[in-house]
This record gives structure tokens, sequence and C-alpha cells, in this order.
């Protein structure tokens, strides 16, 4: 990928309400009407949740733990991201898919309302991968510092305001997970008395701190929800390729494809730290209570399994 003039950070532009690159709000109506096949899979998150992490061990595991085959392009070009729009001359996600053959792995940040309705109608296979709201905003923060496409992130402190506000891109983190949890345990009433069902049909919700906790239990668990079935010796090679060290050396997996006008990568790189707590780096105990209080109001009533976060 290269990319050619002046790279601008894009100012976000509301879509139903959710902010969004104008990049993506001015081409919105192609986003919106994506029409997806039912082999593709969906991986979900609000953004520096995990998502390259998933792709990857998807990947892997269509590939039968592969590695050589899983370096054939970086990630953006095996699993694209349906509603990016980069600056030219970048393909868009909607390009890359355009030329690709189903199944396709596709990546979106959009929240739940957002997500095409064609996901839903040929009910194609979900992954929801969500990290704790600290850590998740640590990432995001360091993300908006290198990616220059991004709106400038300001201040460490108006930082966290905009994340509990929902300005960032991409919106509300709390209305994100709370919105395909919310879809998930619809589908779990829906098929109370169908096991089976209950298991292919749902959105698969994973945890950044359950892959970071064991991951090759949450390998297996993909594996399962994507009816595959892998020796243990290809899990464990899985597990072992999609360590953080090795993605981060990986140049398809680590975003070394994105020129240093649109990454640059010196400020922050792409694989930073991979860890849980981190934010115990970042936030002073004055902030964390301000945000632990405002958290609970608009977490109230909703029973996600959010670990680490106090
Ligand atoms: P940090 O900034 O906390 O290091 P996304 O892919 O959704 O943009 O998320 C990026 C975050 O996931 C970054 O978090 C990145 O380091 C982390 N990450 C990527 N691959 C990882 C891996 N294999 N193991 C652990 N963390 C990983």
């Amino acid at each position: 990928l290269r990319a050619s003039g002046s790279i601008s950070r894009f100012p976000l532009i509301p879509v139903r309400g959710v902010p969004l690159m104008c990049s993506i709000a001015n081409n919105w109506d192609s986003v919106w009407s994506f029409c997806p096949d039912p082999a593709d899979l969906l991986i979900a998150t609000y953004p520096k949740a995990g998502t390259t992490w998933t792709q990857e061990i998807v990947d892997l595991l269509l590939h039968n733990g592969d590695a050589e085959a899983c370096k054939r392009a970086p990630t953006p070009v095996r699993s694209p991201f349906l509603e990016i729009f980069s600056p030219p001359p970048i393909p868009s996600g909607l390009d890359y898919l355009k030329n690709m053959d189903p199944p396709r792995i596709i990546k979106t940040h959009l929240p739940f309302q957002l997500v095409p309705t064609g996901f839903w109608e040929n009910k194609c296979k979900v992954i929801y991968v969500s990290r704790n709201a600290k850590d998740n905003l640590v990432s995001y923060f360091h993300f908006d510092c290198m990616n220059m496409t991004q709106p400038e992130p300001g201040p460490w402190e108006g930082y966290i305001s905009k994340f509990m506000h929902g300005e960032l891109s991409w919106g509300s983190w709390y209305d994100h997970v709370k919105g395909y949890w919310a879809e998930r345990e619809k589908r779990n009433i829906l098929y109370l008395f169908y096991e089976d069902m209950k298991e292919k049909r749902n959105i698969l919700y994973l945890f950044y701190e359950d892959m970071k906790e064991n991951p090759r239990r949450e390998v297996e668990r993909i594996m399962r929800y994507l009816d595959l079935s892998v020796s243990d010796e290809v899990i464990s090679r899985i597990v072992e390729l999609t360590s953080f060290k090795n993605m981060k050396e990986n140049p398809m997996t680590n975003y070394s494809c994105v020129p240093p006008p649109v990454f640059d990568q010196s400020i922050s790189p792409f694989m930073r730290k991979g860890e849980v707590g981190d934010w115990r780096n970042h936030f002073t105990p004055e902030q964390s209570k301000m945000f632990d209080e405002d958290y609970e109001k608009q977490m109230k009533g909703v029973n996600i399994p959010f670990r680490d976060l106090i």
C-alpha cells in the first residue's frame, strides 16, 4: 500500500447519531447497502479491542494453521475492513471485498444498529470481541496519536472525557458493547430449547482478557463456533503464531503495510503493549474514580462480565 498526497485527519460526521470519520459518513450509502454472502464471517469490535488478533486466529483456523498461507498478504487485504475509506490510492474495504470470493473474514467497528442488515438476513456468523473500557481507552489514545487519519486525540485528560461522552470515532464504547450483548441475550432466549442452534446462531461474544488468560481455550471456542475441527497440535501452533510477540514481528500482521504518513509507528507502534491492566500506568487515582462513577451509571443493569477494571 502506498499513500500519495498529504494526509489529513478526517473530521467526524454523525451517521444516525454515531460519529464516523467523514470519509465513511460521505460514503455511507455504499456501506449500508453492502450485502454479504451467508458464508461470510463478521468480526465486530469497538476499535482497539483485539480485532487484528482475532482476524489472525480465524484466518489460521481456516487454513489449518498454515503460517505461510496466512502470510500471503497483510491483515487488511486478507480480511477487509468493511466501512473504511483510506486516503487514495489505498483501496477501500468495499473495493477489497468486491474482488474476493466468499467465505470472507470481514472486519467492522460499526455499532450493532449500523451493521448492514444483510448480515442478519443471511444469518452470517458474527464474532464480537470486547475489552475492558479503561484498557480499550488507553489503547485508542495511543492509536489516535499515531493514526494520521483519525481526529486529533488532544491531551489525555480531555480524551478520557471524549471517550466517556461517546465523542470518538465509532461513538460510544458503552453503547457498542451493550448493543451486541443485548442481541446475544435476545438470541439466547430465542434458542432456549435448542442448545445446538444457540451455539451456532448466536453472536460469539469474546473478551480480550479471556484471550490473554487462556488463548488456547478461546481459540478452541472460535474453532467450535466456526464448525471447524483442527488437531491439538494445530491449535498449539495457532496459539504460538498469534502470540503478541510473534504478531508484532510478523510484517503481515503488524500494520507495517500502512505507510508512515498514515500510521506513524515511531509515535506508537500498532502492536503497542498487548497487556491487560495497562490503564494503571495512565489513569491518576482521581481520573479512575471519576471514570468508575460514570461507568456505573452508563452500565447500570448490564451484566457483561468485564474484568480488571478496578
Ligand atoms: P495495545 O495498544 O494495548 O497494545 P485492534 O486490533 O482492535 O486495533 O487492537 C489493537 C490492540 O490489540 C493493541 O493493544 C495491540 O497491541 C493488541 N494486540 C494485537 N495483537 C495482539 C496479540 N496477539 N496479543 C495481545 N494483544 C494484541
